[in-house]
């Protein structure tokens, strides 16, 4: 199939979930760095022509995929500070289905989208790619589990809901855009955009309230983090609900929201980073070989079935 086809506008633009986490990988091409940072170090210093514009050098939002852009406009457009609250009441009752972790990441490995089977990972086998490179470079047990479960709240895709409502860049919603989160341009069509309440610089939030508080925009990060709350520590917990707050983690943004607990953690969410942008290697990991590690690993810390 080919990218152009599925920007008709479906609601689904991507043909993958993996076209998105590409993108931020190539955004982010240095760990560690901003994307302005990274742009810059893609620009050639040696036999670097003087008058090549900074434009001609690779910029990830303007030579952003068609599926892409359509799937960021969708996400900025829609996600309203309600619409985050809305999904909060609707999911965090985690009143949908009791099953086991490695049940669940079987579950949603029934996610097949249209990437190349050849040469894409399947949703286990990102798990799986992360956990293990977390557990070569000898991390404690429970960060290994942290990767293995990181996405799970992908499953949210199962249920109905749209790409841009389960993954993106997450962002503060109900206070004034950070024009370092990815294509702020987009946010002039998000009706908060015209609520002045909304666009101050703490917005329904109080200075220094906490993350916690502030209700980012929906997605599986907020959705995992609630699943596994009573049975990770709060490094865990942090890696699993910020991994994807990329104008927190990456670009310094927002820590006016933040409270001491926030800063403390912030270096959690950044160690973390690297596992899940990147491990993709083209090696796949053997699931059943694994699993008996894994099943070991799910028990120390999880009952047989937790609520979903
Ligand atoms: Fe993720
Ligand atoms: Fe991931």
């Amino acid at each position: 199939m080919s990218i152009d086809t599925t920007t008709s506008g479906n609601g689904q633009p991507l043909q993958s979930l993996d076209e998105w986490e590409d993108f931020v990988k190539g955004r982010y091409s240095e760990p560690g760095k901003t994307a302005e940072e990274c742009q810059q170090s893609r620009k050639p210093t040696v036999g670097h022509d003087p008058e090549k514009k900074q434009s001609e050098f690779r910029n990830y939002e303007a030579d952003a995929r068609p599926t892409v852009r359509e799937f960021y406009r969708l996400n900025h457009t829609n996600q309203t500070h309600e619409f985050a609250m809305a999904k909060r009441r609707q999911f965090l009752g985690l009143d949908r289905m009791k099953m086991g972790v490695w049940e669940a990441a079987e579950y949603l490995n029934q996610l097949v989208d249209d990437s190349d089977p050849d040469t894409d990972m399947s949703q286990l086998e990102h798990l799986l790619q992360t956990a293990e490179q977390l557990r070569r470079d000898g991390k404690p047990r429970w960060m290994i589990l942290t990767g293995f479960v990181h996405d799970l709240g992908k499953i949210l895709c199962l249920w109905g809901e749209p790409q841009w409502a389960v993954v993106g860049d997450t962002f503060p919603t109900g206070c004034a855009y950070s024009r370092k989160i990815v294509f702020p341009d987009f946010f002039a069509a998000n009706p908060d955009s015209r609520d002045a309440r909304l666009q101050t610089r703490n917005g329904v939030y109080e200075e220094g309230c906490g993350l916690d508080k502030v209700a980012l925009s929906w997605g599986h990060d907020e959705y995992i983090y609630h699943v596994c709350k009573d049975y990770l520590p709060i490094e865990g917990l942090y890696m699993l609900r910020y991994h994807s707050f990329y104008p927190w983690h990456r670009e310094n943004e927002y820590d006016h929201l933040c409270n001491d607990d926030d800063r403390r953690l912030l270096s959690a969410v950044r160690d973390f980073n690297p596992y899940d942008l990147y491990t993709k290697s083209h090696t796949k990991p053997d699931a059943v070989a694994l699993r008996p590690f894994y099943e070991d690993l799910i028990r120390e810390f999880f009952p047989e079935k937790i609520r979903w």
